[in-house]
């Protein structure tokens, strides 16, 4: 039975009924999930699953929270544990049989989606919408493709989370050093899933061009070492007061920025 009252969204053309509709036909993921968790945790220092983890404290009970390229579905299901309303949405089969496993084995109820989600579309609007490392597989046109369709699934007050490579910060060795520890899973994702290759983004400074305020920003540190090379964000939009200048959503005079 579905979990949840709400349907968990439906394609958005006749074609969309397709699994692998935008990319070559077969699961590109096939060979990395099994192993994806265990090797961006090593390769993380554990700090990918605290980049996760950390944003699942700001999502009330019984919000409903898009998991966008949800992968092995282990912060999906912590999120769904917490009372969550969780939709996972991935495009590859391997992917979701691993999250629906491991969902199983927790006794923990989610709607899961296959789909691509450039083509697919909710049926209500979203409270919260997580895309981690989800941004960084795509070349710049595409990601900004489809943090905006992500974006667009948020209802006026929803927020945006979004978890990734922390833009370039320090003096010039730290900054070669940090591109290295970059470019090089990048470069093993490319061979294995074909992932785009591409400097870091700065979601922060385009998704505030976009009129949003990150309302949180996380630092995480490598084994708990340097400066923190992973960052998560929550972004709120900013609200037009009636006389038609900006406010500031309100949790951002909360102004949280912490290191993990
Ligand atoms: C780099 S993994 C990130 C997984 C997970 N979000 C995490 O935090 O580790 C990217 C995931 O996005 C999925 N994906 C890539 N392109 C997609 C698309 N167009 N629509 C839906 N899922 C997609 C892949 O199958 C993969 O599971």
């Amino acid at each position: 039975m579905d979990p949840h009252p709400d349907p968990a969204g439906t394609p958005v053309s006749p074609k969309a009924d397709r699994v692998e509709n935008t990319g070559p036909p077969c699961d590109l993921y096939r060979l990395a999930a099994p192993i994806y968790d265990a090797c961006t945790t090593l390769w993380s220092g554990r700090a990918i699953w605290r980049s996760r983890r950390c944003q699942i404290e700001n999502m009330a009970p019984g919000s409903r929270a898009l998991y966008a390229g949800g992968g092995q579905g282990r912060a999906a299901i912590v999120a769904a544990r917490s009372g969550v309303r969780v939709t996972y949405v991935d495009r590859s089969p391997a992917m979701i049989r691993i999250a629906r496993k491991l969902a199983k084995r927790q006794a923990v109820s989610m709607d899961f989606v296959q789909a691509d989600l450039m083509d697919w579309q909710p049926d209500v609007p979203f409270d919260h919408v997580v895309a981690n490392h989800f941004l960084n597989v795509f070349a710049p046109p595409a990601m900004r493709a489809m943090r905006n369709r992500l974006s667009s699934f948020l209802g006026d007050a929803g927020a945006m989370h979004v978890a990734d490579f922390r833009p370039l910060v320090g003096s010039r060795l730290l900054r070669a050093l940090q591109r290295l520890h970059h470019i090089i899973p990048l470069s093993g994702c490319a061979a294995l899933t074909r992932n785009a290759m591409h400097p870091i983004y700065d979601h922060g400074l385009e998704m505030e061009r976009l009129g949003w305020t990150p309302v949180r920003i996380q630092d995480h540190r490598i084994w708990g070492l340097g400066p923190g090379w992973y960052r998560t964000w929550q972004f709120e939009r900013m609200r037009q007061m009636v006389d038609g200048s900006d406010l500031p959503p309100r949790s951002a005079r909360i102004g949280r920025r912490k290191t993990s």
